[in-house]
């Protein structure tokens, strides 16, 4: 069933640039340590011309690294967002902020927000602020578990539908999707990847959603990335065969040579 799909897939990947984003989660302590971990992070992306490569940092430190992102080597990366405008919203924090201080992509659903309570309703919300800005979205979508019973398929599906929710077609190139098994998290219980093979059958069935609910040709532009301890043990083998577009990286990314090397396989690799 998957292996037409596949084909045509194949095909059309071309088109899609890898991104490999640093997600620091809050990390590192201060402003010192974050400056010196971005400007040694940054040096490796500005040679590695063709992919991408963005640092989603905590909301304090996002103004001051745009003043090291030199060019768009590096991308600044916010690790969430509000759908309201402007207003009485404590603690929030808006597209249009976000915006003012050079953030080009934003963390949308991250599993650890969605445990403080963010719904699929909160998230297509976000989605659709999101959409009418010039941000885009990394929407994180992945399930807690897995059974023998495929219970995870459904359960993704229902994030992807939800979350997509009257995003019309044409807004589609702002919205990239990160699959990220809960389970998978480095900061998980399991703590360990989900196999290449398993992160390239949910990536496969998520653009076959996408297929659904809008075509083809609109699924296969959509950037899919996975997520879930990658590290510089299983990069390889994960861009060999997961089929992902890129990597969104926790752990990792706190070590800058780690993540460099992660970045440089990622450019490095003929696979996909
Ligand atoms: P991890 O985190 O790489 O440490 O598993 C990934 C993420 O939470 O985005």
């Amino acid at each position: 069933m998957l292996r037409p799909y596949f084909s045509a897939t194949i095909l059309l990947m071309k088109a899609r640039k890898r991104l490999v984003v640093g997600n620091w989660k809050m990390n590192p302590k201060t402003i010192g340590e974050a400056k010196k971990l971005y400007v040694d992070i940054r040096k490796e992306a500005a040679k590695r011309k063709n992919v991408d490569v963005g640092i989603a940092a905590p909301f304090p430190y996002l103004a001051e690294l745009r003043k090291y992102s030199v060019g768009k080597s590096l991308q600044l990366v916010a690790q969430d967002v509000f759908w309201e405008k402007q207003g009485a919203f404590t603690g929030e924090v808006s597209a249009a902020m976000l915006e003012s201080v050079g953030v080009t992509r934003v963390i949308v659903g991250h599993s650890e927000r969605r445990a403080l309570g963010e719904t699929d309703e909160m998230v297509n919300s976000k989605l659709r602020t999101i959409v009418r800005s010039s941000l885009t979205a990394i929407l994180c979508v992945g399930e807690r578990e897995r059974d023998h019973g495929g219970k995870h398929f459904g359960f993704v599906e229902a994030q992807i539908k939800s979350a997509f929710s009257q995003i019309p077609r044409t807004k589609l190139s702002q919205i990239i999707v990160a699959y990220e098994p809960v389970w998978a998290l480095s900061t998980s219980k399991d703590g360990h990847a989900a196999t290449p093979e398993d992160a390239h059958e949910m990536i496969i069935f998520i653009r076959k959603i996408l297929s659904h609910v809008y075509n083809r040709a609109a699924a296969d532009s959509v950037c899919v990335l996975y997520g879930g301890s990658v590290n510089v043990k299983n990069i390889d083998e994960l861009l060999k065969w997961s089929g992902a577009d890129g990597f969104l990286v926790g752990g990792a990314s706190l070590k800058g040579g780690d993540f460099s090397s992660i970045v440089k396989s990622t450019h490095d690799s003929k696979a996909r």
